[in-house]
């Protein structure tokens, strides 16, 4: 309707045209500036541990396999066949040497290489093209503490470039361990009929929504906090941490770990020396056993922030999100729960929520079958927590394709002024108090300047 890219996201008055959560056009420049450009989160190795098995998954608006090779390469290959345009496997996952195309059978190793075709002098007979020339397109990968991200911006900015001052804090969650994580089944998956964009900037550690959306959860059950005389006890002083921005959209919400100890466990903390603190409660995906691992992986900078204010949740730029949630259990212990999100675009009003859960390589069978089962029954497919989020993105789409709708605008006015606590370690755009606005809205200034940049 004329309106300028550069006016979706309005810097002066922190505002967003609400038109961007259901624009088809503005969706098809997203694929293409976006998911097009930035590294993207697509899974896991230990999903594909041996060579040749392989696993399909999304990539923006492209279909791509990823796939272990004989070396034991990772590698991630659009999945669209050269010859027609078939795609090249029509399942999730499996284990194959030689993807082969059902259309006419051209074939492919787990690299992307082209193998050849059946009858091949007779289906090849032109040699207008050499064999190297007939292989899929491949994406530049990198493996993160095992995590899988592939770009199509072969010439782009690195990986770490991409992660920039939030690398600090993510090796604190993937990169404390001998070993490493690995995920716990295949991923849960189910669709919500809303624009990726609602989910995505709650991923920028959206904070305060917990006090109202999730609110159930100091309420009901296990999870519930009480005062002495049964009430429900005042949740706020929970929304108090650190909260860190990156130029690039990402983001992390901290929360104060003696706070958590007091609640979770009745323990003081002030009476806990640093490691008793990490036996009462592990990080999430950790057997207490493991916690002297943590020194030997992270600077003394960084266990600072884990042991005194660790990350709970926050996302990685545009569409994954990760939270640390501790579950208590019936015989007073807790048990932590380590989830990554991602909202794949299906459409300008429908995207994919797909639910990884992890736990440390060494951690015990017994406590990753716990972790496994417990949250599947709290998140995603079938919990109570996400089901409730995946009740407001839709109806914010809705709102969004309204004639009167679509005019409005997003309003981000809670605005930190606080800066780091004294003594803050890490880097970043790092402020504390009570959880506000400002992450998701450089989450939407990262969105604007990708969408404004042909390059
Ligand atoms: Fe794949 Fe023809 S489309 S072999």
């Amino acid at each position: 309707d004329g309106t300028k890219i550069t006016d979706l996201v309005m810097p002066a008055t922190r505002e967003v045209q609400m038109r961007v959560l259901s624009d088809p056009e503005i969706y098809d420049l997203e694929m293409e500036r976006i998911f097009g450009k930035i590294w993207n989160f697509l899974g896991h190795e230990s999903e594909i541990p041996d060579p040749g098995d392989f696993v399909v998954r999304d990539m923006g608006s492209d279909q791509v396999i990823i796939s272990r090779d004989k070396a034991g390469e990772v590698h991630v290959m659009l999945n669209v066949c050269p010859h027609r345009g078939m795609r090249v496997s029509v399942l999730d996952g499996g284990n194959t040497q030689i993807h082969k195309c059902i259309y006419h059978g051209w074939a492919f190793r787990p690299n992307g290489d082209f193998i050849g075709a059946p009858v091949e002098k007779e289906c090849m007979h032109g040699k207008m093209m050499c064999k190297e020339e007939l292989g899929l397109k491949k994406a530049r990968v990198t493996l993160y503490g095992g995590l899988i991200f592939a770009t199509w911006n072969i010439e782009g900015p690195s990986f770490e470039e991409f992660l920039g001052d939030a690398k600090w804090y993510y090796d604190i969650l993937f990169k404390r361990s001998d070993r490493g994580l690995e995920v716990l089944g295949p991923p849960q998956r189910f669709v919500v009929r809303a624009n990726w964009k609602a989910a995505g900037e709650q991923s920028a550690a959206d904070g305060f929504h917990t006090l109202t959306l999730h609110r159930w959860l100091g309420e009901v059950g296990n999870y519930a906090k009480k005062n002495d005389d049964g009430t429900s006890a005042d949740l706020s002083p929970e929304m108090y941490g650190v909260e860190i921005s990156s130029p690039h959209g990402h983001a992390l919400r901290c929360i104060d770990l003696a706070r958590k100890i007091s609640r979770l466990t009745g323990l003081d903390p002030k009476e806990l020396s640093v490691q008793q603190k990490l036996d009462a409660l592990p990080p999430a995906g950790m057997h207490k056993d493991m916690v002297e691992q943590l020194a030997r992986n992270l600077s003394p900078e960084q266990l600072q922030v884990l042991t005194t204010m660790p990350p709970q949740v926050g996302g990685i730029f545009p569409n994954v999100l990760f939270g640390f949630v501790y579950i208590p259990q019936p015989d007073g212990s807790v048990l932590g729960s380590l989830t990554l999100h991602a909202y794949v675009p299906r459409g300008p009003d429908k995207l994919e929520f797909v639910n990884w859960i992890l736990a440390e390589k060494d951690a015990p069978q017994e406590l990753r079958e716990r972790i496994l089962k417990q949250t599947i029954q709290l998140f995603g497919t079938s919990g109570m927590v996400e089901q409730d989020d995946s009740d407001t993105w839709p109806h914010m789409t809705l709102s969004a394709k309204g004639a009167m709708g679509k005019k409005q605008t997003l309003k981000y006015q809670a605005v930190y002024e606080t800066g780091a606590p004294e003594g803050w370690p890490g880097p970043g755009m790092v402020n504390e108090g009570f959880t506000k606005d400002d992450t998701q809205w450089h989450w939407w200034m990262y969105w604007r300047e990708l969408m404004t940049s042909e390059v």
